[in-house]
C-alpha cells in the first residue's frame, strides 16, 4: 500500500489535488485502502480538462447559423403499407440474430422516493410487477416470435450493480436465460467545488457521480458487451431507458428503417406536449443531427417558436429510444475524448476542515455527465428519426405524481389496454369524462400487441368492474378497488 500511496499522492499533487490526503493520518487501514481506490480511479487528465473547460472558465457558447427541425418519418399506423419494406427488413434482422437489447439503468429511484434500483419499482398497479419484469417479458415474447436469442445488456452504476443483479437472480430473470444477460458498469466521475478541487464526502471518500448515459459507450466496450455482441453476430443495439415501461424494445419497423438507410444511429421522437416539456429536442444544427437538452433550450430561442396553431415548430421530442450500430459504438469509443460533457451545479455532501460531514442546502459543487444522444452528431449517414405516438410506447416515470409520473403511467396503461379490451367487446368502466376508471394490465408475455390479445381473449369470462391484471400464462388477478384510478 505504501508505494501506491506515494505514487497517488505525487500524482494528486501534480494536478493540484493533494488536499484529498488531508485526513490520511486519521484513517484506519480500511479507510486508507478505500481512499486510494477512489483516487486510483480518477482520470486526472480528464479531470484537468473538465475543470479547465467547465469550471475555471466557461466553454465558448455554440452558435449555429441554421437550426431546422429534423426530417421525421411519420408514425407507423396499423396496416401501413408504406412501412411494409421496413417491417420486412426489421423482422429479417431480428430473425438473423443481428439485434441485442440495451437498457440503461444506472439511476436510483430517488425522485420516486423509492429505495432501490429504479427498475425494481412496482409499476403494475394490480400485479405489482416491476419495470424490469415488463421489459423482460417483452424480450421473452420477441424471442418466441422470432425464434431467436436477444441478448440483453444492462448498464448499471457502481451504486446499484449488486442490488440490480440480485433482483434479477431473485426473480429467476423472469424466464430469460441468465447467460444471455450481461450487466455492465458505467464509470464514475469525481465532483469538484467551484475552484476545481476534488470534494471529500467523508474523510476517506471522494464525492463522485455516474458519468451519464453517454458513459454507455465506454461501458459497452469495457464491460465486454461489444465483444459478446460481435461473437454472437449482433450488429444492432436497441437502446432505451429503464424508466419507460412502455418502450417497444427491438421494434421491427424501427430496425427496418435503420437497416434500409444503413444508419449508424437512429432515434425515435414524439410530439412535444408543450414548449417546456422536460425532453430534449431533435434538430439539425448547421446540417448536423443534434438533440438540444431541455435545460439548454433558452440558448436557442428558435426551439421555443410555435406554428400558427400554437404547436411547437420544433415538435420532435426525445423519448430516449435509439438504435446504435456496433461498429459505430466501437468507433465512438476510440474517439471518446471528443465526446461532449455537460456540467450541473448540485448539492454535494462534503467534509469540513475538522472532518465533520455536511449536507448543504444550496448547490456547492459540479457533477459532470455525458449524454448518449450527443453521439448523433458523429453519425456520417442521413439520420433516421421515426415519430411515435406516446400511448403504448412512451410513458417515462420520473416522479410519483404529476407529469411523467407513476400515476400518469398507470393511467396511460389503463387507456392503452382499455382499447384492446373494447376491441374484444368487453365493457370497460369509464368515468363521466370518458376516461378508463379502473386499472388494467396485460403482461407483454401474454400479448405483445392488440392482434395477439384479440386472438387470445375473445370469449373469456373477464370482469373489469374493479380492474384486472392478466398474467403471462393467461391467469388473472382482479383489482381490489379503483383506488389508483381514483387518485389520478
Ligand atoms: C432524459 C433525457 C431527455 C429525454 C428524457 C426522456 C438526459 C440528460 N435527458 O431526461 O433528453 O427527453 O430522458 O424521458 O438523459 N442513466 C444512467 N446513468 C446515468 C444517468 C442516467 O443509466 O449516469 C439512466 C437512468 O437510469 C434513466 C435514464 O438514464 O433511466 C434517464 O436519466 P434521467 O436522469 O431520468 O433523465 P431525464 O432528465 O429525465
Amino acid at each position: 500500500m505504501e508505494s501506491l500511496y506515494i505514487k497517488l499522492r505525487e500524482q494528486a499533487a501534480v494536478h493540484g489535488q493533494e488536499h484529498v490526503f488531508r485526513f490520511w493520518d486519521r484513517l484506519d487501514k480500511t479507510g486508507r485502502r478505500r481512499l486510494l481506490e477512489d483516487i486510483g480511479n480518477v482520470d486526472f487528465e480528464l479531470l484537468d480538462r473538465l475543470v479547465q473547460t467547465w469550471v475555471l472558465t466557461e466553454p465558448p457558447e455554440e452558435h449555429f447559423r441554421h437550426i431546422v427541425p429534423v426530417p421525421v418519418i411519420p408514425p407507423v399506423e396499423p396496416g401501413d403499407t408504406g412501412a411494409a419494406a421496413a417491417l420486412k427488413a426489421g423482422e429479417q434482422a431480428l430473425r438473423d440474430g443481428r439485434v441485442a437489447i440495451f437498457m440503461v439503468a444506472g439511476g436510483q429511484g430517488t425522485r420516486l422516493g423509492f429505495d432501490g434500483p429504479k427498475g425494481s419499482y412496482p409499476i403494475g398497479p394490480i400485479s405489482g410487477n416491476s419495470l424490469f419484469q415488463y421489459h423482460a417479458e417483452k424480450i421473452r415474447k420477441l424471442q418466441e416470435l422470432y425464434q431467436v436469442t436477444l441478448p440483453w445488456y444492462i448498464m448499471v452504476s457502481p451504486s446499484n450493480h449488486g442490488a440490480t443483479q440480485k433482483y434479477f437472480e431473485d426473480h429467476d430473470c423472469w424466464g430469460l436465460n441468465r447467460t444471455d444477460i450481461l450487466f455492465i458498469e458505467q464509470r464514475m466521475v469525481p465532483c469538484v467545488d467551484p475552484d476545481g478541487k476534488l470534494i471529500l464526502e467523508a474523510p476517506g471518500c471522494l464525492a463522485a457521480s455516474p458519468n451519464g448515459h453517454g458513459g454507455c459507450i465506454q461501458a459497452l466496450v469495457e464491460g465486454g458487451a461489444l465483444e459478446d455482441a460481435q461473437r454472437r453476430g449482433v450488429d444492432i443495439l436497441s437502446y432505451y431507458q429503464v424508466d419507460n415501461w412502455a418502450a417497444k424494445v427491438a421494434d421491427p419497423y424501427f430496425i427496418g428503417y435503420h437497416c434500409l438507410r444503413q444508419a449508424s444511429m437512429s432515434s425515435k421522437c414524439h410530439r412535444r406536449n408543450d414548449l417546456r416539456e422536460a425532453v430534449g429536442v431533435h434538430c439539425l444544427c448547421d446540417g448536423v443531427y443534434r438533440v438540444i437538452e431541455y435545460s439548454e433550450l433558452d440558448l436557442y430561442p428558435q426551439l421555443l417558436q410555435v406554428d400558427p396553431e400554437g404547436e411547437p415548430l420544433f415538435y420532435a421530442g426525445n423519448p430516449a429510444i435509439h438504435l446504435l450500430s456496433v461498429p459505430f459504438v466501437r468507433d465512438l469509443y476510440a474517439h471518446f475524448i471528443q465526446f461532449p460533457w455537460h456540467k450541473a451545479f448540485k448539492k454535494i455532501p462534503y467534509v469540513d476542515q475538522e472532518g465533520c460531514v455536511y449536507k448543504p442546502d444550496t448547490p456547492n459543487g459540479y457533477k459532470f455527465e455525458t449524454f448518449v444522444f450527443d453521439a448523433l452528431r458523429f453519425t456520417a449517414h442521413a439520420p433516421v428519426a421515426l415519430e411515435i405516438r406516446r400511448s403504448g410506447e412512451y410513458t417515462p416515470i420520473k416522479q410519483f405524481e404529476g407529469v411523467n409520473s407513476v400515476m400518469a403511467a398507470r393511467a396511460s396503461m389503463a387507456e392503452y389496454w382499455a382499447a384492446w379490451f373494447e376491441a374484444a367487446d368487453y365493457q370497460v368502466p369509464r368515468d363521466t369524462e370518458g376516461r378508463c376508471a379502473v386499472d388494467l394490465e396485460v403482461s407483454p408475455a401474454f400479448a405483445l400487441n392488440r392482434e395477439e390479445f384479440l386472438s387470445k381473449v375473445k370469449g373469456k369470462p373477464f370482469h373489469l368492474d374493479s380492474g384486472i391484471a392478466i398474467h403471462a400464462d393467461g391467469s388473472f388477478t382482479l383489482g381490489e378497488s379503483t383506488v389508483s384510478s381514483c387518485q389520478r
